[in-house]
């Protein structure tokens, strides 16, 4: 018999059921007896002993629904060993909870916040098992998170739509991508819906040389410009700054997002109609796409071998389209971001696509 907890924490995205269906599957059709402890809304349901007892029932016909069964939230790392309000020692409590309930692992599905407290866990003594979630695609160690090719779908979506307006009308428009401080969202669906322009954190843009690329197109012709600008997007004049002096910088920020920065300079440099559109959460809604459906439950399978091997301590991730395990020390707080001169960046400069560089 084995006895699992189970948490989804952080953001939510596409494929969390389907991973988790996959480790229950795999242990189930081994034939072992499982107890499964799915704790409720993150490390949030682990610390404050709030969970539910889930059979393999609850686990089947989830593999196409988004969303998670479990709930998520978000508990910051850096908080994990300040005690809450009521002074409760956070970590102390996940681990007698751990401890009351017999467990003999925890599985954890998460991004990188959520992986820096798995290791911490792990460090403090429990047996855990990751999985890789994030549409941001920003944890090291695995080259594709679950939920990135979902989320890229729906970015992609997105852009198409724009074009078809953006043609009719002759306007410049701004598709804002998802991603946090990493550009793999904006990259790939920025090539996808051939985008003229994207701009991405790890490539500052200068405003001047995005105003000469949408430029160049209306002189070639071209009456619309798509620009796919990913919300991390930073301009080289900001990214020479300090962390500090950036953020003082950001107290008197006008715009909801960059997006809307670098709409009002193309506005103000051109007197082009320029537009601005924000998939925002939809980029993590809807039901997984077929990739990070099968991604997923290769994924959920290898975790469920290592829990059946009782091998713990590890991350499951891919590699050259291989599914690894990667020790949960190696992952924790690293942060996997686009190379400016990967080759993806640099075919995607052949194709004519500017970033602003
Ligand atoms: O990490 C996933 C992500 O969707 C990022 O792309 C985005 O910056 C962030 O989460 C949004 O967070 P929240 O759901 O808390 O608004």
């Amino acid at each position: 018999m084995k006895r699992i907890g189970m948490l989804t924490s952080g953001g939510d995205c596409q494929a969390l059921n389907a991973a988790m269906r996959g480790v229950v599957k795999s242990i189930t059709n081994a034939e072992q007896d499982v107890e499964i402890y799915g704790f409720i809304d993150g490390y949030k349901g682990l610390i404050y002993g709030n969970f539910r007892m889930l059979t393999s029932h609850d686990f089947s016909g989830i593999l196409t629904k988004g969303g998670t069964i479990l709930g998520s939230s978000r508990t910051p790392f850096k908080l994990m060993r300040e005690p809450d309000e009521n002074g409760l020692d956070k970590v102390e409590a996940m681990k007698q909870n751990y401890y009351k309930l017999k467990l003999d692992c925890l599985v954890i599905l998460g991004g990188n916040g959520t992986h820096k407290t798995a290791n911490l866990l792990r460090e403090e003594g429990l047996n855990v098992v990751t999985l890789p979630k994030t549409i941001d695609n920003d944890l090291w160690g695995t080259d594709m998170t679950f939920g990135f090719q979902s989320a890229v779908n729906i970015a992609t979506d997105a852009i198409d739509c724009i074009h078809t307006t953006a043609a009719s009308h002759g306007r410049v428009f701004i598709v804002e991508v998802m991603g946090h401080k990493v550009g793999f969202l904006t990259l790939n669906a920025g090539i996808a819906g051939g985008a003229d322009i994207i701009l991405i954190p790890e490539i500052p843009y200068d405003i001047d040389k995005v105003v000469k690329a949408i430029d160049e197109r209306h002189n070639r012709g071209s009456k619309f410009t798509i620009l796919a600008v990913a919300e991390g997007a930073i301009s080289k004049e900001n990214a020479k700054l300090s962390k500090k002096e950036l953020k003082e910088k950001m107290k008197n920020y006008p715009y909801p997002s960059v997006s809307y920065e670098v709409a009002d300079k193309i506005k103000e440099k051109t007197g082009y109609d320029v537009r601005v559109t924000v998939p925002g959460h939809t980029q993590r809604g809807g039901t997984p796409c077929p990739y990070d459906r099968v991604f997923a439950s290769r994924l959920g399978s290898e975790a469920g071998k290592l829990i059946l091997e009782g091998q713990y301590g590890f991350m499951v991730g891919i590699k050259n389209r291989e599914i690894i395990r990667v020790p949960l020390e190696e992952v924790a707080g690293k942060l996997k971001t686009v190379a400016p001169d990967a080759s993806i960046v640099q075919e995607a400069k052949m194709l004519g696509i500017s970033f602003g560089d």
